[in-house]
């Protein structure tokens, strides 16, 4: 029996608005899609991988669910901290306290944008960036945390 992989994938404010927000940046799928997307390609390759899909436009309740994150046994945590990649110290300090791999995504290259989006706070505390791959972020988060014998 081979062991599930867990994986929690966390999206930050706005978020829930893709797919109407800015396409020519973020893309025309919806996260409804994405999710779906990245679950069907992310079993074609194993299929023992488990993903739970959490969104919040409160950076509290995304510090409330990294703080539940670090009591459970996880493969990895995904996260787009979305704006608050660029401000929060709550979101930094919370992330402090996760023992296995976070990788922040981020659809759009944040370094082709804004000066104000390069000031980066909660990447401090995750072990990779992935960014500028638009949808397929979710995936390589996931994909890369995925061993051989996964396959
Ligand atoms: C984003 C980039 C952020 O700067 C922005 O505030 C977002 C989305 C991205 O996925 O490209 O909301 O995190």
């Amino acid at each position: 029996m081979v062991n599930e992989k867990k994986f929690l994938v966390i999206n930050g404010p706005n978020l829930n608005f893709l797919g109407k927000r800015e396409p020519e940046i973020y893309g025309s799928s919806s996260l409804e899609e994405i999710q779906e997307y990245t679950e069907k390609k992310i079993s074609s390759f194993c299929k023992y991988v488990n993903i739970e899909w959490f969104q919040s436009n409160l950076e509290g309740e995304i510090v409330e669910r990294i703080q539940r994150a670090s009591q459970e046994s996880l493969n990895g945590l995904i996260i787009n901290p979305a704006a608050y990649s660029h401000t929060s110290v709550a979101i930094l300090d919370a992330l402090k306290l996760i023992e296995y791999k976070v990788v922040e995504v981020h659809l759009s290259n944040t370094y082709n944008r804004e000066s104000f989006r390069h000031t980066r706070l909660t990447a401090k505390s995750s072990d990779a960036i992935i960014e500028g791959f638009g949808k397929e972020v979710y995936f390589l988060g996931i994909i890369s945390q995925l061993r051989e014998e996964d396959f």
